[in-house]
């Protein structure tokens, strides 16, 4: 499906495990949904290690950055005392500072906005045998454009809750009082919470939740938490987004578990391809994808993760079947 000369230029990094099997089942929605999108292919992750000894190279961030963004499976850690994320790597490279992850289940459906660059990943780490520390960064810059993004997100919907623990950690008093202060500026109706409460709300009765924006590590924790709420990992999308350039990606990992077996649930990649259309400007397409997959939900026409005895390949092609 490739197309030469197209405008939209996708770097594709299939990855590791069941990576390449959600992608292609990604890559037949958006076929048929007539996406006009050149893609480029890019080897990463363990399989690249194995061969060359490097997950990723030199090179490999200038060749993606020829490209609009990157649709990503997932990767399997390579077991390399030396290796450093590739992920964390791209975050980094091309600057993607907010991790938008939605989550929608019948009768729910709320966004979680995570800061992506800084906060317990700042990367500041020291350890040594008697004591091991790691820097929780907070910055001006960093809170206000996460929470520009958030508010921008909030606005065109119901509310935006900030989750923070600025009653023990003084960095989060910096990013409550931003977030607070830009929720002001837009007009959009906030309230806050400690991370603790979020962490039991979202379980006890997660309808309250509408718009999360909260610092990276509560956001990677929360994020799978919600996962599990609306049924699972194998379901949910992310996109990451900086000023240029963007990922998107299902949250899930490589799962070598059932890698090769043909039932990984491709629902979570083919929702993040939707949202790399939704990017491009292309929203029609996109809302018609999402509603393809809703009604391949509701008429269970899903993987055995969600008890269902489909193959990931029949999944992919009932969804795509829905589009042409
Ligand atoms: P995982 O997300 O790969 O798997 C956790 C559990 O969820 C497994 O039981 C798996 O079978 C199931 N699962 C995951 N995706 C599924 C899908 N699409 N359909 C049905 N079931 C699914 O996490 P795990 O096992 O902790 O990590 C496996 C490898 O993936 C590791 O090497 C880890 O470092 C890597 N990883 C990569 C990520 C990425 O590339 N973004 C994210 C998370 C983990
Ligand atoms: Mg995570």
């Amino acid at each position: 499906m490739s197309c030469r000369g197209a405008e939209k230029r996708v770097a594709l990094v299939k990855g590791d495990g069941v990576g390449p099997e959600v992608i292609d089942s990604a890559l037949a929605v958006l076929a048929a949904a007539g996406a006009d999108l050149e893609f480029v292919p890019v080897e990463l992750g363990y399989g690249r290690w194995k061969r060359t000894g490097k997950a990723m190279a030199e090179g490999d961030l200038d060749l993606i950055k020829t490209c609009h963004c990157i649709l990503f499976g997932a990767i399997t850690t390579p077991p390399d005392p030396e290796y450093r994320s590739v992920l964390l790597a791209l975050r980094k490279g091309l600057d993607l500072y907010a991790n938008i992850r939605p989550f929608s289940a019948p009768g729910l459906d709320f966004v979680i906005v995570r800061e992506n660059t800084e906060g317990m990943y700042s990367g500041v780490e020291k350890l040594d045998e008697e004591e091991a520390t790691t820097l929780r960064v907070i910055t001006h810059r960093g809170s206000l454009r996460i929470a520009e993004r958030a508010c921008a997100i909030a606005s065109k919907r119901q509310k935006l809750t900030i989750v923070h623990k600025s009653n023990v950690l003084k960095s989060d008093t910096l990013f409550l009082r931003i977030c607070g202060e830009t929720a002001h500026r837009w007009d959009v109706p906030f309230e806050d919470m400690l991370v603790d409460a979020a962490a039991y709300n979202l379980i006890i009765n997660p309808k309250k939740f509408d718009v999360i924006v909260t610092t990276n590590l509560f956001g990677d924790i929360l994020s799978d938490e919600a996962a599990g709420i609306v049924g699972g990992l194998g379901l949910c999308p992310s996109a990451n987004l900086g000023d240029k350039y963007a990922l998107f990606e299902p949250i899930h990992g490589s799962a070598p578990d059932i890698a090769g077996k043909g039932i990984a649930n491709p629902v979570g990649a083919i929702r993040s391809a939707a949202m790399m259309l939704e990017w491009f400007g292309e929203a029609e397409k996109a809302k018609t994808i999402v509603e393809a997959v809703e009604w391949a939900l509701a008429h269970g026409i899903v993987t055995p993760d969600l008890g269902g005895n489909c193959s990931t390949k029949e999944v992919a092609e009932a969804i795509a079947g829905r589009l042409v």
